[in-house]
């Protein structure tokens, strides 16, 4: 939640209280250059040793709760029939109002099972806007990803409190163009990942749900950041300000056909799931479960990360988790906006994140803007982000040509309770520094390249050398932090 202060300013508060720490250490900015040198000015490649504050993502990196670690420590652990698991089936009925769920080993497997099993070769999956791996799971199935967001989506400064809607006529367009027959499932992705974390409104979803049904196709929801879509929700949308998260997820789920998650993100535990009402939905997914995944009371999750998971299920909806990332990147956003700096608004869900195009305009999109600011970051901070632009995008597979991302994002994610108020102050004043000595970041090249999800394990150098030019200014400026 936020409080506000006796001078007026609202600040994010953290309800919890730490009792648990891992030490974390600011090396040198010449350290943190040979750091981002050896991993190819990738941040993924960095070694946790030489990161500050790791705000490259929210998903597995959550400060769990007590009663989360209390559930790891007696949880029943069997192959098969496993009374934990029965425990989370429980919480997914409570908390989602699934009869039907089964365990995936992270967000990424259900996509991947979902993909195998509505596979439509040469057909299509309409979205509110992708994900990295679901893409990479329907195109490996032969789909093509076709994104219907309202054109509002992709500008990254606006007031529209909804853009990760789905735009209904372009649905209805889409199916009229390929036929009912051509599409697997509509997927709406809660609080959309790669345009800056933008809720949907109900009334969109709502609306979704209403074409899915008279055409008789299937609605997805990937809930992996349910709980700060309801949050949201409960905070923007006219109706829903006296409803409680829990209430607001039920109703979001009571709209899907299938539900799928990372559960690495709501739930802070590593795997995952898919649930679903529909007893027939169910058995087509589930033969394939033992096959890539493992046996249906564990499905490829570690019987501790079930019985956390149990609890996590629960715990999601409260306001306190729901809300405590929203408030933060709130505060984050809200602040570098007044200081100009160009970022992603409204501040939306899992992350706070720099517009990269506008951030360095001297950088061509073929030059990757958003990973070279992310290097540029963790130079002059110590502070791991992520590249969210055409690395993110791989290269069209037929002609090798490079395909630009709609938008070129630098996110900086803020993992559930990990991170304080002070954290984030560090994060602000660095990155306005950065954006002073803007001129001196330039572009970036590839030197070795893989065919998918390139931006995991691609290697790249920096034009000119422009690492050690901004790390000599820094030092000048600021000394060795
Ligand atoms: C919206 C969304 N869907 C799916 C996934 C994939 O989940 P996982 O990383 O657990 O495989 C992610 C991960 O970040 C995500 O944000």
């Amino acid at each position: 939640m936020s409080i506000k202060l006796s001078s007026g300013e609202e600040i994010p508060i953290e309800m919890h209280k730490t009792r648990m720490v891992q030490k974390i250490q600011l090396v040198p900015v010449e350290q943190r250059l040979k750091a981002i040198e050896e991993a190819g000015y990738n941040t993924f490649l960095l070694k946790t040793k030489d990161v500050f504050l790791d705000m490259l993502t929210d998903s597995g990196v959550n400060a769990m709760s007590d009663n989360q670690f209390a559930a790891m420590m007696r949880v029943d652990d069997a192959y098969a029939g496993s009374m934990t698991f029965y425990e989370f089936a429980k919480a997914v009925e409570d908390v989602l109002g699934y009869k039907h769920v089964m365990n995936v080993h992270q967000g990424r497997a259900a996509e991947h099972l979902l993909a195998k099993v509505y596979a439509k070769p040469g057909g299509v999956i309409p979205t509110n806007y992708h994900f990295t791996t679901t893409r990479a799971h329907i195109e490996l199935q032969g789909m093509q990803v076709l994104e219907i967001y309202y054109d509002e989506a992709l500008k990254t400064e606006s007031s529209n409190p909804f853009k990760g809607c789905m735009d209904p006529q372009k649905l209805k367009n889409v199916i009229q163009k390929y036929g009912k027959d051509k599409i697997g499932f509509v997927r709406m992705e809660a609080t959309t990942n790669l345009i800056g974390g933008q809720p949907f409104s109900m009334k969109n979803l709502k609306e979704i749900r209403q074409i899915c049904t008279e055409n008789g196709l299937l609605l997805v929801i990937d809930g992996s950041l349910i709980s700060e879509n309801a949050y949201l929700i409960m905070q923007r949308e006219k109706g829903y300000e006296n409803k409680t998260v829990a209430e607001i997820v039920k109703e979001m789920c009571s709209t899907a056909d299938i539900y799928y998650m990372s559960g690495r993100k709501n739930t802070c535990v590593r795997g995952g799931c898919i649930a679903t009402n529909n007893l027939k939905l169910f058995e087509q997914i589930q033969p394939w479960l033992p096959v890539y995944e493992g046996f249906f009371t564990y499905g490829g999750m570690s019987m501790r990360e079930v019985g956390a998971m149990a609890v996590g299920m629960r715990e999601m909806v409260d306001p306190e988790l729901a809300g405590c990332s929203v408030e933060q990147i709130k505060y984050f956003v809200n602040k570098l906006s007044k200081a100009g700096i160009p970022v992603v608004t409204p501040p939306g869900g899992l992350a706070c994140h720099l517009d990269a195009m506008k951030f360095l305009p001297h950088v061509p999109q073929p030059e990757y803007p958003a990973g070279a600011l992310a290097a540029a970051l963790f130079i002059s901070s110590g502070i791991r982000s992520m590249e969210r632009g055409t690395i993110s995008v791989d290269r069209d597979p037929k002609t090798g040509k490079e395909i630009m991302a709609d938008i070129e994002l630098t996110r900086l994610a803020l993992p559930r309770r990990v991170y304080s108020v002070s954290h984030i102050e560090y994060a602000i004043d660095r990155i306005k520094w950065l954006y002073a000595h803007r001129k001196l970041v330039k572009g970036l090249k590839f030197v070795s390249e893989p065919p998918v999800l390139r931006f995991f394990l691609g290697k790249l150098r920096a034009l000119d050398n422009w690492g050690k030019d901004l790390t000599e200014t820094f030092k000048k400026e600021m000394g060795q932090r």
